[in-house]
């Protein structure tokens, strides 16, 4: 299989500068991007990375924050020389909320931009999708957020910093459980057009039935909803005690406003999809007390947190977001493996078809100290991450701004 095969095996068939004549256009060595500006970097010829996330549509509240990481990344890796003195250089394309606008998204970077590589999309339901269609192109994908079951068993090409929804999600039904050791009946609520919620919400129902809790009822919704009237009414009937939420931002923001106006009062869990400060502006007060587990956590003591903290809190200032963190660990992996390929085969001696090859065996190869913590990856692309949070969003009295405490 492909993802076994050793670096050396590609780095031995390569496309040199000295050949390139011969080389058809796809196997020409890595394009010369515009040099980044004011880097540590020497050398004038920039790498580029593809971001594909969203910067429009309802799902750009998850996707801002994933381009603000990756330009911190940008900057703070060309900064200490790029990659082995030659700068990257992001070139991000929006995917807008859908399967097409990823698809479009990757297939401009793939075919016109030749990146090495590309983070995103943001979404699963994207990225299943798009991705085949990097994985076809032999182009490696490091998913920056999606985490429905089977993202990196899409293709060779494909893995995730994005830890699962199988690892994540049941953390924050312990913690509610520790918050209110009498919950018992629980009301879970899913957006049933979105691959991510699907997966996210079997986590939650079968995490339900480990604690031994009661599943009341299994209310869907759909992403473009507003009106969930008769989902929580519905639900409400039944009295439950905890309410579970997998849906996006906006929707599941909405979803939460509209149960504490018709008068539920016990623990909301919201899954990955609520998981930005962009919620506040839509459940305002009524967001406060909100469970939702994280894969970051600003405290994790490390210089590269440090680093990536200071620089986010600098610009945004507010704590940075497990969205942003994701993003930025994305391209740390990215400059980290092309700094390994480079060591043994200089880039610019290669032709971008076998540097993507040889990135992606590099990738999987190696470990990398992030500020998500330590990760590695499995053969198949599943990131290899040890530390997960829970966090339980607090607003100010008026509805008009608020924060994620950290619960542990
Ligand atoms: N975690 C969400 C998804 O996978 C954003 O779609």
């Amino acid at each position: 299989m492909l993802k076994k095969r050793s670096v050396t095996q590609f780095l031995i068939s390569v496309c040199t500068f000295a050949l390139v004549a011969a080389c058809t256009q796809s196997n020409n060595p890595v394009p010369s991007s515009s040099p980044a500006a004011s880097t540590g970097a020497s050398s004038t010829a920039a790498i580029p990375i593809g971001i594909a996330v969203a910067q429009t549509s309802n799902v750009a509240l998850l996707g801002q924050e994933q381009v603000i990481g990756a330009k911190i990344a940008e900057t703070f890796f060309n900064q200490q020389g790029g990659v082995n003195g030659t700068p990257i250089k992001l070139m991000i394309q929006d995917t807008a909320g859908d399967e097409q606008g990823a698809i479009n998204a990757f297939n401009t970077l793939i075919t016109q931009d030749q990146v090495v590589g590309i983070v995103g999309p943001t979404l699963s339901q994207q990225a299943f999708g798009a991705d085949p269609i990097a994985d076809r192109a032999k182009v490696p994908v490091l998913a920056p957020s999606n985490t429905a079951k089977g993202v990196p068993q899409i293709g060779d090409y494909i893995a995730r910093v994005s830890a699962p929804v199988a690892v994540v999600a049941p953390n924050a039904v312990k913690t509610a459980l520790k918050l209110d050791p009498k919950i018992k009946n629980v009301a879970v609520f899913f957006a049933q057009n979105d691959a991510f919620s699907k997966s996210e919400t079997e986590t939650f129902q079968q995490t339900v039935k480990d604690q031994n809790l009661n599943l009341l009822t299994v209310q869907k919704f759909q992403t473009t909803d507003t009106d969930f009237q008769t989902q929580a009414t519905n639900a409400m009937n039944l009295k439950p005690d905890l309410i579970i939420i997998s849906g996006l931002a906006a929707d599941g923001g909405n979803l939460v406003k509209q149960l504490r106006e018709l008068g539920y009062k016990g623990l909301i869990i919201g899954g990955n999809g609520l998981n930005t400060s962009n919620v506040f502006s839509v459940c305002k007060q009524q967001c406060d007390g909100v469970l939702i587990a994280q894969a970051y956590s600003p405290e994790l003591p490390s210089a590269i947190n440090k680093a990536f903290r200071d620089a986010y809190k600098a610009q945004n200032k507010k704590e940075p977001p497990q969205f942003s963190a994701q993003a930025f660990t994305g391209v740390q992996v990215f400059v980290e493996a092309l700094r390994a390929v480079d060591r043994q085969t200089k880039l610019n001696t290669l032709a971008i078809a076998p540097l993507r090859t040889a990135l992606n065996q590099q990738i999987l190869a190696g470990s990398y100290d992030t500020p998500l913590g330590a990760i590695s990856f499995t053969p198949e692309g599943e990131v290899n991450q040890t530390q997960f949070y829970v966090a339980q969003i607090k607003m100010e009295q008026d509805g008009s701004n608020g924060k994620f405490e950290f619960l542990n």
